[in-house]
This record gives C-alpha cells, sequence and structure tokens, in this order.
C-alpha cells in the first residue's frame, strides 16, 4: 500500500486505509460523521484525513483534531469522531479486526512459511459468500471432478478419513483419497496421518495454506467486500529456487497454473444454494465432508459479526 488513501469495500462498510509518516496503516469507516460524505475523497495532511467537504481534520484513532469553522484554537467535542479499526500489518498482508475491539491482536500464522519462502500474490473476485469460498478449499472430494485435468488427475474418488483437527483457531485436514478399486472406504480412526498424501491447514476466521511440501505452498486469505462477493488473494510460496530473478519467475508460473485451478472451482461454487452456508443448510453431508462440517459448527459458536 503506497502512501495515498485506499478505500476498499469489507462487511458491505466503505473503510479507508493510509501510512502515516513512520509507516503505520490506518483504517477509519468512510464516513464523516459531520455529513456523512465520503472520506475516501479526503486528502491526507499530517497523517490525518481531511474530510472533503468541509475540511474536519481526523486522526489515526478517528478523533476530529481540527473543525475549520469553529478555529485552530476550539476544544473540539470527543463526539466528533469516525469509527477507527485496529489494524496490523504482518506477513505483507493488513489484518484488519472488524468484530470485538477488546479481540487479542496476536496473529496465528501458517505452519512452516518462514520468511525464506518467496512469495508472489494474485486477486480473484468472486460472486460468493466467503463461508462458500473457503469450504471449497476444505473441499476433499471435489478434486477427481472439478479439477479432473490439473490436481485432481488420476481418479482418486475414494476419500478415507479425512482426519480433521481442531486446535484453538487453527483447523487441519490431512487427506487420504485413493483409486476406487472396489475397496471399503476407511474412517478417520483407520488411517493414520502418515498414510495420508497431503495436508489442508485453514486458520480461522479466514486464511488456508495447501501444504505441498516442505518448500511450496499454496495459500488463500479470503476477503469478504460483502456477502455476495469475496475476494481471494491467492498466494504461492516457494523456496526451492532462491535465486531472485528465477524465483520471481517460477513464482510466476506456478501462480499461473495456480489461477487457473482456482478458475476451475469458480462456477459450481457460485452455484451452490443457499449462498451464505450454515450449520442447518439443508444439505446431505457425507463423510468426506467432516471439515465443512467443523468450519460451520466453529463459525456457528464463534462468529458475532455485526450486520448494522
Ligand atoms: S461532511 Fe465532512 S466535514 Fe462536513
Ligand atoms: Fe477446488
Amino acid at each position: 500500500m503506497s502512501k495515498k488513501l485506499v478505500k476498499e469495500l469489507r462487511f458491505s462498510k466503505d473503510i479507508i486505509f493510509w501510512r502515516d509518516n513512520k509507516n503505520k496503516v490506518h483504517a477509519l469507516e468512510a464516513i464523516c460523521p459531520h455529513r456523512r460524505a465520503d472520506l475516501g475523497l479526503g486528502k491526507i495532511i499530517n497523517d490525518c484525513i481531511q474530510c472533503p467537504y468541509h475540511g474536519f481534520l481526523f486522526n489515526g484513532d478517528g478523533d476530529a483534531v481540527l473543525i475549520p469553522s469553529f478555529g485552530k484554537s476550539a476544544t473540539i467535542n470527543p463526539n466528533y469522531k469516525v469509527k477507527s479499526y485496529k489494524v496490523k500489518e504482518y506477513k505483507n498482508f493488513i489484518f484488519l479486526w472488524y468484530g470485538d475491539d477488546n479481540a487479542t491482536d496476536e496473529i496465528s500464522w501458517l505452519e512452516g512459511i518462514d520468511d525464506l519462502f518467496s512469495f508472489s500474490t494474485m486477486k480473484a473476485v468472486w460472486n460468493v459468500n466467503y463461508t462458500r469460498a473457503i469450504e471449497n478449499q476444505l473441499d476433499v472430494s471435489h478434486l477427481p471432478f472439478v479439477h479432473r485435468t490439473t490436481i485432481g488427475r488420476g481418479k482418486k474418488t475414494i476419500v478415507n478419513g479425512p482426519i480433521v483437527e481442531l486446535n484453538g483457531n487453527i483447523l487441519n485436514v490431512w487427506v487420504c483419497n485413493e483409486i476406487d478399486k472396489g475397496q471399503k472406504t476407511k474412517k478417520s480412526n483407520e488411517i493414520k496421518k502418515e498414510e495420508c498424501t497431503g495436508r489442508l491447514q485453514f486458520i480461522f476466521p479466514n486464511y488456508w495454506q495447501n501444504i505441498i511440501s516442505n518448500k511450496l505452498r499454496v495459500m488463500a486469505a479470503f476477503v469478504p467486500e460483502n456477502d455476495e462477493t469475496t475476494i481471494i488473494y491467492i498466494r504461492v510460496y516457494q523456496k526451492f529456487v532462491r535465486f531472485p530473478i528465477i524465483s520471481t519467475l517460477i513464482n510466476s508460473i506456478i501462480m499461473r497454473f495456480n489461477k487457473f485451478v482456482l478458475n476451475q472451482d469458480k462456477n459450481v461454487v457460485t452455484s451452490q444454494i443457499p449462498k451464505v452456508s450454515d450449520i442447518y443448510n439443508r444439505e446431505l453431508l457425507v463423510q468426506s465432508d467432516a471439515p465443512i462440517i467443523l468450519f460451520r459448527k466453529y463459525l456457528h459458536e464463534n462468529a458475532k459479526i455485526d450486520k448494522n
């Protein structure tokens, strides 16, 4: 994010972001409390935002520090305040705490992705609720159908388990899919983690990785613009090639492939009804949907989304 004012839609609200002189990111709701003009049309002045309409100046905490019509010497009533959001920059993402102001700002990060990885990022916009987009990345039985020409080659239609574990806000899924030779599908307690061919990890509320190897990961962050639109930031992390120019090239080739794979999902996920998934959906789930069931349960018990 450059040192300009950026306006983004999150959870149906316009939010402005900017960096101060120390490079710290600030986030405020984009509505001026005076006569409700769009602060996204404003200017950054001395690390504050100036409303484009009557010039009220708000600092990074959302407090009005100047009301020009009162003059510089006026004491300002603290009611002249814009809603501010807690934000933290971490791993080249800006994390925003949308709900509970008292929530911890500790960030759990994806296992094994350290700073020795290089990465490239791509953005896709889907007309789906974020719950559907996330569930799709936890769905271990769609691969031989939706991705039969790419990551689902090999007709591994039998889904043993999967083994699913939830620790705090971290969900791990061990994948153990096989070709159907007439054998019986195994339950999660009949397989071992070591026999599994892959692992998915999801961190609530909204990011995920596919642990392909110690040196290659695909991660995704699911960012709700509103109830019907989700931005998916896909990031490829690799550390098998370290030389800068070559690693950039490799990252972009892997990214191109992943973009194609993600696009294979888009139509079918967009077609699902109802648009918002919930624990009470009238879906007839099967054993392989265990990660989705756990995802819904967690969300049902923990999500406190302010719809006002
Ligand atoms: S509407 Fe923002 S200063 Fe008047
Ligand atoms: Fe998929």
